[in-house]
């Protein structure tokens, strides 16, 4: 079993460069199952999830080339089957594209009930609301999705709760229907635009990404042929910004879109923090014990539910009593726990945690639930009296690329041991 093992605490200093963004690469791959050809993708993070979805494309008959670390040529000119490998499937969540795609596609795909980060419930009901509008059948059968259409046609969609993953999938099964598709109440993350930008890149013909209304207009296919580099990563990024706030560090943050950590950085900034907006680059410093503050996690451009855990963190250590409210999951406290065991004081009920500061927080064994659970455990570690061994990593591979090296860059004690 492999551990972290990390010797704090560190104030973490220097400069780290953000990767590709995982919740857009994640969509961007299996978005190339609509293309007749063959495309290139740089700045693709690399990280466990990024592998399954390439071994998912090749098992439907992709052909995939590694040009570096970061970047494929992916041909999908001949697809093989309309069976995606259900044990592949159901290990992460990202595989429901596998479905838009395919019924734009091949009009049919057989896909496993998707995995992912255990955070509460997590249905798909506005997923298949849009595919059965566009005129697909779903049906589901012992963990399995069939999905089927006869022929997909523009229309309406109106989404009962902003979801990136149901936004991100209908725009993917009507890039090629016939007609015009416009969703109403889309989600409106980065990585949303990013994915739109890439579809538009090959061909497609979507307009208003970034807003709360899309609308795509079926074009009859996508040509490929064309480079398309990745969005940086919005949430490595925030979890850069507010290591150094845990830690009392000093970072330049490097390749990230600064709009889009404004959220980020008005808390950073509300709980005594200090920020500077270099447009692609960021530089963030504390000097000292962080302010008490609320937040309630929101859908983009609101506090981001996938910081809310490194948030924890800081306002575990604040001076003064704070306040999350966690309005997207239902079951996103499970690093209070562990945080607890490291000294911290935080009562979580339902969706809503209650932090007293403490000063310090100190090493101990701690098991980390989720993917943005784990980057926490490890922010806290870094920020604690003593050495803190951070276990379950499997998680935090899945969305962070050499997490370690990146925090060792930054003067911290880490290493990675398999016991
Ligand atoms: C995406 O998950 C991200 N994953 C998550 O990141 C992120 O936490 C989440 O969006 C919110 O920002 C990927 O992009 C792969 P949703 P997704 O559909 O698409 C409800 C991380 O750490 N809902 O926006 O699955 C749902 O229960 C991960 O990187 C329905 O009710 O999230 C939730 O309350 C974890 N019906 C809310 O909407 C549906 O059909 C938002 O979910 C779909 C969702």
């Amino acid at each position: 079993m492999e551990k972290l093992v990390i010797k704090g605490p560190t104030p973490l200093k220097g400069e780290v460069t953000i990767n590709g963004a995982k919740n857009a690469a994640v969509a961007i791959l299996p978005a190339t199952l609509l293309i007749n050809g063959s495309c290139t993708i740089e700045n693709l993070p690399n990280i466990s999830d990024i592998k399954i979805s390439c071994e998912i494309l090749e098992k439907l008959g992709a052909k995939i080339k590694w040009n570096t670390k970061n970047s494929i040529t992916i041909d999908t000119s001949n697809l093989s089957t309309t069976t995606a490998p259900l044990d592949l499937t159901s290990k992460f969540r990202a595989s429901y594209y596998v479905i838009g795609a395919m019924l734009g596609r091949k009009g049919e795909i057989e896909v496993g009930m998707p995995g992912g980060c255990k955070l509460g419930a997590r249905p798909i009901d506005q997923h298949i609301k849009g595919f059965e509008s566009l005129g697909a059948t779903i049906t589901t059968e012992k963990g399995t999705i069939y999905a089927k259409a006869q022929k997909l046609t523009g229309a309406p969609i109106y989404m009962d709760v902003v979801s990136v993953g149901a936004t991100i999938n209908v725009m993917l099964a009507s890039v090629l229907a016939e007609g015009t598709t416009v969703i109403d109440n889309a989600a409106k993350e980065p990585h949303i635009v990013d994915v739109a930008n890439f579809l538009n890149t090959m061909g497609a013909d979507i307009r208003g990404a970034g807003t709360d209304v899309i609308k795509i207009n079926g074009v009859k296919k996508l040509n490929g042929n064309a480079t398309y580099s990745v969005v940086p990563d919005q949430i490595e990024a925030g979890t850069f910004m507010l290591a150094a706030v845990a830690t009392k560090g000093d970072i330049v943050i490097k390749n990230c879109i600064t709009k889009h950590l404004e959220s980020i950085t008005a808390k950073i900034i509300e709980v005594g923090g200090n920020v500077e907006d270099n447009i692609d680059s960021i530089h963030v410093w504390c000097d000292k014990r962080p302010h008490k503050a609320t937040i309630k996690t929101l859908p983009y451009p609101g506090f981001p539910t996938d910081l809310q855990p490194q948030m924890g963190v800081v306002l575990s250590l604040a001076n003064g009593n704070s306040i999350i409210h966690e309005s997207i999951w239902d079951s996103r406290f499970q690093y209070t726990e562990e945080l607890n065991k490291m000294g911290a004081k935080i009562t979580a009920q339902g969706k809503t945690a209650f932090f007293e500061g403490v000063k310090k927080l100190t090493g101990s064994p701690v098991y980390s639930s989720d993917l943005r659970a784990g980057a926490a455990l490890v922010i806290a570690g870094i920020s604690a009296d003593g050495i803190t061994e951070v276990y379950n990593l499997e998680h935090i591979d899945r969305g962070y690329e050499n997490i370690e090296e990146k925090f060792r860059k930054l003067g911290a004690n880490i290493k990675r041991i398999n016991e």
